[in-house]
């Protein structure tokens, strides 16, 4: 006998799950196309960059893969010999060797993995192109931790590389994927200035435009009647005040299912989305952890482990500092300022997981004093330590 749930296909609501239809981005694909719409009329004429841009949950990942696979298909009705290749930078770490090596293997599955230098595998994919008479759009999604690891200089080889070939056609396209444009700002000029041309903003969602999100997902992942209109309502105002997080709603929606199957129910209740809300880590969930920077990890690593070991209340960041080196040598990398360190603090403490106190009381001047107010250490610490091995396992 099958086990009764109110799911009919999880898959549905998986991060990873990328659904045909985004509702309420219709004008943002729409003006995708616009900027693309060359690679259909006169591919070799042009090469376009477009930046894409939004907070966590807006929908840039969804809507870039979304827009890639349209165009892709639209080009092989044209016999456009057309590639479109998306890589998360975050999960290569931001270096560029092997984010540009995900583009060369799209034409030539058996190119090495190593061995090359970046700029050996960049003209190696031009002349791919070349050879193969095809045309690119590479998407660097969290494109921020290319900039943070590979700073201006390989931007601008990037960006520059057609400028290098004059006379010949244009194949590389791209679109970069970014949270907010401050990491750019920061870039060299002769950098920057490649950059900042077509620029489309997501804007957060509204908590109506959260329900018609959910409801789609809804329909595609659950049996029909197991989740109300009042329940869809609630995960929306829910993910709404999560600064209109669409990745955070669906998360909720799977969890309340989760917690309705355990309790062998016929329907999502309120209750079971009540629960799945308190469950989730205080100002951090997996899919936020996922887009951390590694030294941002490896620094959380340490403060979890450091409250975990010690039964305070506050610690000192030199303190952490200490825990924190310890740990970048466990793997094997070089560690960052306190200056950067600081800045770690001060983001975690935006985000509401850390809390930072600065005390003036004591006569030997300010100091300031770290809590981790609402989160389990020990959990902490456990989810950031499967994250790290599974990220070490598929290196
Ligand atoms: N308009 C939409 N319609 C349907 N699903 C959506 C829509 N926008 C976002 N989603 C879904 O919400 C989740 C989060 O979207 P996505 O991963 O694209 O966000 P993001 O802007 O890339 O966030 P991050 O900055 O964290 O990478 C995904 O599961 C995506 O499929
Ligand atoms: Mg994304």
């Amino acid at each position: 006998m099958t086990i009764p749930s109110v799911f009919k296909d999880e898959s549905k609501l998986d991060i990873n799950y990328i659904p045909p239809n985004l509702p309420h981005r219709e004008k943002e694909q729409r003006l995708l196309m616009e900027f693309f719409s060359f690679i259909l009329r006169c591919p070799e004429r042009m090469a376009q960059r477009v930046i894409l841009t939004g907070d966590v949950g807006t929908g840039k990942t969804a809507l870039a893969q979304n827009f890639g696979s349209k165009i892709s298909s639209d080009a092989i009705k044209r016999r456009i010999n057309f590639r479109y290749v998306h890589v998360n930078c975050r999960e290569l770490r931001g270096s560029l060797q092997p984010i540009l090596h995900r583009a060369v293997v799209a034409f030539r599955s058996n190119y090495p993995a190593r061995g090359y230098s970046a700029e050996e595998i960049l003209t190696a994919l031009l002349q791919v192109l070349d050879e193969e008479n095809a045309f690119m759009i590479f998407t660097l999604d969290e494109f921020d931790s290319l900039i943070e690891k590979e700073g201006s200089d390989a931007v601008y080889k990037l960006t520059r590389i057609q400028e290098m070939r004059p006379n010949q056609p244009q194949r590389l396209s791209f679109i970069f994927i970014i949270r907010n444009l401050d990491p750019i700002q920061k870039l060299d000029e002769s950098a920057r200035s490649t950059l900042q041309r077509s620029i489309i903003n997501l804007e957060r969602y509204g908590k109506t435009q959260l329900m018609d999100i959910l409801n789609d997902r809804v329909s595609m992942a659950f049996d029909i009647g197991a989740v109300s209109e009042d329940v869809v309502e609630l995960v929306a105002e829910l993910a709404f005040t999560e600064t209109g997080n669409a990745r955070f709603g669906i998360e909720l929606l799977w969890r309340a299912g989760k917690y309705a199957d355990a309790e062998e129910a016929s329907s999502v209740k309120a209750e079971n989305v009540r629960f799945a809300v308190s469950n989730i880590l205080p100002g951090l969930r997996r899919s936020e952890l996922v887009s951390l920077g590694l030294h941002e990890q490896l620094f959380l690593l340490a403060v979890a482990r450091y409250f975990k070991e010690n039964n305070e209340v506050y610690v000192a960041l030199s303190e952490l500092e200490g825990v924190y080196s310890v740990i970048c040598e466990e793997f094997d990398e070089n560690p960052k300022t306190h200056t950067q360190l600081w800045n770690y603090t001060q983001y975690f403490s935006s985000m509401g997981i850390l809390k930072i106190q600065v005390s003036s009381v004591e006569t030997r001047g300010r100091t300031t004093r770290i809590s981790l107010p609402s989160t389990s250490a020990k959990e902490l610490e456990r989810q950031l330590t499967d994250y790290l091995d599974l990220m070490g396992r598929t290196e």
